[in-house]
């Protein structure tokens, strides 16, 4: 079996999922965080280590005060659902992006959210909120130029070594990036951690994505052939 450690969802497809019921596009943010929960139990089922979410990007602030205000929200219904069983199940969350931006109260709540689970060893339950990559890339490089101008670094950095300015620092790279909702866009994300990712893109609207096709992905990742550059082993 190839290890696959770290799985990476774009979960796209919300607005469009609700819409063809009839339904408002936050009643498909309601219904993508519950399967939030239902893809976080299996992956860590599947024996992923980490699952890594696009949850809200830094460009979404461009949609309607309403959808905004509504995803600023969920995060509260969502840790009052199931922070319990999270923690009982030993995951721990960790959230990614510019925290400081968001509204006080949802900055509590995922900052709460870290704080409970921090000492659990199962599943790490990556969250990105208010998060674009070429940001996080560039805050990384002004906090090694800092390093550099302060004396607590110098110009022999490596790979390894920017890897830990990054807001992904000590988990390893990512493995799968699995895009639901049919587009076939990077939109931003993990651009430094999906250098030799395999690459999956799902029909399915996020809020449709079930274990079954999650599952699907998995067996399909099996069957890649990933050489990191080097050369096929015949
Ligand atoms: C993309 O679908 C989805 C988002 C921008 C928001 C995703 C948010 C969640 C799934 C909620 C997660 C929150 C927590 C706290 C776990 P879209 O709205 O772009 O769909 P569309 O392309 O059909 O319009």
């Amino acid at each position: 079996m190839k290890e696959c450690r770290h799985v990476a969802i774009i979960m796209d497809g919300n607005g469009r999922w609700a819409q063809a019921q009839g339904l408002p596009r936050t009643a498909g943010h309601l219904a993508g965080s519950d399967n939030v929960r239902t893809i976080a139990i299996a992956a860590s089922d599947l024996g992923i280590q980490y699952l890594t979410l696009y949850a809200f990007s830094t460009e979404n602030w461009k949609r309607s005060e309403n959808e905004v205000n509504y995803i600023m929200k969920l995060p509260a219904v969502f840790f009052k659902k199931y922070m319990q069983e999270f923690l009982d199940r030993g995951y721990r969350m960790n959230i990614l992006g510019e925290l400081d931006e968001l509204p006080k109260a949802t900055h509590r709540v995922l900052q709460d959210a870290m704080d409970e689970s921090k000492n659990n060893t199962g599943l790490n339950l990556n969250i990105c909120m208010n998060y674009g990559s070429q940001r996080e890339i560039l805050l990384a490089a002004k906090h090694y130029a800092k390093d550099v101008q302060e004396g607590k670094a110098d110009l022999s950095l490596d790979e390894k070594g920017f890897e830990k300015y990054l807001m992904t620092a000590g988990f390893p790279p990512v493995d799968l990036l699995i895009r639901t909702s049919g587009e076939q866009r990077i939109s931003n994300y993990l651009l430094w951690q999906i250098a030799y990712a395999e690459l999956e893109f799902v029909p399915e609207a996020w809020p449709a994505f079930t274990p079954e096709v999650f599952q699907k992905c998995i067996t399909e990742y099996q069957t890649r052939d990933r050489r990191f550059g080097g050369v096929k082993n015949v």
